[in-house]
């Protein structure tokens, strides 16, 4: 089997002690909020020596009304991290082959490599999925990966893969990814595939509070489909998937959507910020415009190897350097949106080595 691999994962993709800022995880630019950290350090005594609930009851429930209340318990999953949920679905409905439009976030074809599939892959034009070129090459995929905002590249049209949707054959099951969606700006009025899932049983939307609640290290995410959908990835799961601590801070978590406004509002302004100062200031680097927690910083010459070596070398910074994502090169470095004084430093650390 031909290996893949992505590199990715935060510090931990680099010698972790050489790195003071990671601009490589997309993560809330404020981190865990002071709700979560002082629930964590009051049950961290129990729920350490005690097995967690592996029904997630109230977790599944604070989920639910989260997301309007209006769904039932048995469409929700638990995984532990998002990632998990990519693994149980492909477990479950993948057998021959898997259609990934491209670029996107790795873990899709990764999962889909582990159980033998064939990977198809559809390229992005400018960056939109190529609708004509997907159905084209559906034939045979048992699912399909949607990545919406995608990593990199950000958001998609919610027109575009609602009518993607309605054109798919039946029987390929969707997986719609929005990890990312918490952080599209406002004014964008981003819309969920979730409200779609009782009339499509082929669609499964995933989240992730990792990013939109600073859980990383705690993972934790959620899949929501039609609940017969559900059953069968259900099947997959492994008992006591998600600690209880974890379990614990999703459900703070949940209750403090303050801390999604007051990060979507740094990420608006400081994105802003970032772009005017990379496009007036630098000659080697150019912002791409995004409605999301990331950027794509594009290189006029060199190697994004190389700038993601020497700014970490350099000056500890550590930024994704996106030339292992299929259909991209050595010419992008994404970057996350951080708080104010961190993307001075980022600035700093591009303008040091801007020629
Ligand atoms: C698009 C996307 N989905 C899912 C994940 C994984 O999320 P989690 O940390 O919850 O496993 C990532 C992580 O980078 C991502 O970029």
């Amino acid at each position: 089997m031909i290996q893949y691999s992505c590199f990715h994962g935060g510090i931990y993709s680099v010698n972790p002690s050489s790195v003071r800022v990671d601009f490589s995880s997309n993560i809330n630019p404020l981190g865990i909020s002071k709700k979560v950290l002082k629930a964590l350090r009051k049950n961290l005594p129990t729920l350490s020596s005690i097995y967690p609930d592996n029904e997630h009851t109230i977790l599944k429930k604070k989920i639910i009304d989260y997301l309007g209340g209006s769904l039932s318990q048995d469409s929700v999953n638990i995984g532990n991290g998002a990632t998990e949920l990519i693994y149980n679905f492909v477990r479950t409905f993948v057998r021959n082959q898997v259609l990934i439009p491209s670029p996107t976030f790795c873990e899709y074809e990764l999962a889909s490599r582990k159980i033998g599939a064939k990977i198809k892959h559809a390229p992005l034009r400018n960056w939109k999925l190529d609708i004509d070129k997907i159905l084209e090459k559906s034939t045979n995929s048992d699912a399909i990966f949607l990545c919406n905002p995608n990593n990199p590249t950000g958001l998609f049209s919610y027109e575009l893969i609602e009518k993607l949707i309605e054109k798919l054959d039946s029987s390929i099951k969707i997986f719609i990814d929005e990890s990312f969606i918490e952080f599209v700006d406002e004014n964008k009025h981003p819309r969920t595939f979730i409200e779609k899932i009782n009339e499509f049983q082929n669609i499964v939307v995933l989240r992730s509070l990792t990013k939109s609640f600073g859980l990383a290290g705690l993972r934790l995410g959620y899949c929501v489909s039609h609940p017969s959908t559900a059953k069968k990835i259900l099947q997959n799961k492994i008992s006591w998937n998600v600690n209880g601590l974890a379990q614990m801070a999703g459900v703070t978590a949940l209750e403090d959507f303050s801390h999604i406004r007051r990060a979507r509002k740094i990420i608006k302004t400081e994105r802003d910020f970032m772009y005017t100062n990379i496009n007036n200031r630098m000659n080697s680097f150019s912002a791409i415009e995004s409605d999301v927690n990331y950027y794509l910083i594009r290189l006029h010459h060199g190697n994004s190897t190389q700038v993601r070596d020497l700014l970490l070398e350099k000056n500890g910074i550590l930024v994704r350097d996106c030339s292992d994502f299929k259909g991209m090169n050595h010419r992008y470095i994404r970057v996350a949106v951080r708080t104010h004084s961190e993307n001075l430093d980022l600035l700093d650390s591009l303008e040091s080595i801007d020629t």
